[in-house]
């Protein structure tokens, strides 16, 4: 149900689905906000995980001045400057999420194609990303949709069982995936950008707890064989991405989407590879997690 945040105001918020997210309405983004709305739009993300937007026009640089409402933009840790002969400045954090490629056939951005699993933003490193953007600028005509999973609802529904063997332990989490796959533990961690996670981490703006695990980035469990962390790492999983904890958008050009990288996951799905689907990514700088 729509509800009118302020009566001189045409902002209200409406729930995406049950389990997670919220549509923000009557509200320009190529305009700048004033302090009321900014703290408005902060809670609903904060509460609801994911916020979106809809019939935005944004130019880069507006879509960096919406991303500060919510913190500090982020440096790619890793940009690819070998992948961006479209972009003159290797220092510009924003990164095109995109499978166009140049006229020599070399990718004009990154991630490509296709599906990727549930996953969630640079928890490999000690201080995750504390949220990322993305606004569409091409959409294929049929899938490419991008689906969101409550890691606060996953917290909330693990059997005590499952709660008691994870209560006080970390998860390790690294970047060793492909898309939709798990990376190797027979090799050397050194090598790898890894990191020792909270299994539950508290939201630092709700005080709510969710379970930070994901099938694709999350790799052992603190105190337990890799069988057994493997064993437990899915049982998280097969809870968090049951249907009724997923919000699947269907991006239409113009949306935007800022999600909570400490309280959903994300995945995608595929679309026909000779269509075209570019977005913008912005993300915001996070601290080390409790
Ligand atoms: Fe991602």
């Amino acid at each position: 149900m729509a509800t009118q945040l302020q009566q001189d105001s045409d902002l209200e918020f409406v729930s995406l689905s049950s389990a997670i997210g919220v549509e923000a309405r009557g509200i320009n983004l190529s305009a700048p906000l004033d302090d009321a709305t900014g703290s408005a739009l902060r809670q609903a993300w904060a509460e609801n995980s994911i916020l979106l937007v809809r019939n935005q026009d944004l130019t880069e640089e507006e879509q960096f001045t919406y991303a500060r409402i919510y913190g500090d933009v982020a440096a790619r840790i890793k940009p690819p400057v070998e992948k961006r002969a479209f972009r003159a400045d290797p220092d510009n954090p924003m990164q095109m999420v995109t499978n166009e490629l140049d006229d020599e056939g070399k990718p004009v951005g990154s991630l490509g194609d296709g599906e990727m699993w549930f996953h969630t933003d640079k928890c490999y490193v000690e201080k995750p990303h504390r949220a990322s953007f993305l606004y569409a600028v091409e959409i294929p005509s049929e899938g490419g949709h991008t689906k969101f999973a409550s890691l606060y609802n996953g917290y909330d529904q693990l059997p005590e069982a499952l709660r008691e063997k994870l209560e006080g332990r970390k998860v390790l989490q690294m970047y060793d995936y492909t898309k939709t796959e798990p990376g190797s533990l027979d090799q050397p961690l050194e090598n790898l950008l890894h990191h020792w996670q909270p299994v539950f981490v508290t939201n630092p703006n709700t005080g709510r707890k969710a379970v930070y695990i994901s099938r694709l980035m999350s790799m052992r469990i603190e105190g337990y064989s890799d069988d057994e962390g493997r064993d437990l790492i899915n049982a998280v999983a097969d809870i968090v991405e049951a249907e009724d904890n997923i919000y699947e958008h269907v991006w239409k050009p113009g949306d935007i989407i800022i999600w909570d990288n400490l309280s959903c996951l994300h995945a995608r799905t595929d679309w026909p590879r000779e269509q075209r689907r570019t977005l913008r990514r912005v993300t915001i700088e996070g601290e080390a997690l409790i």
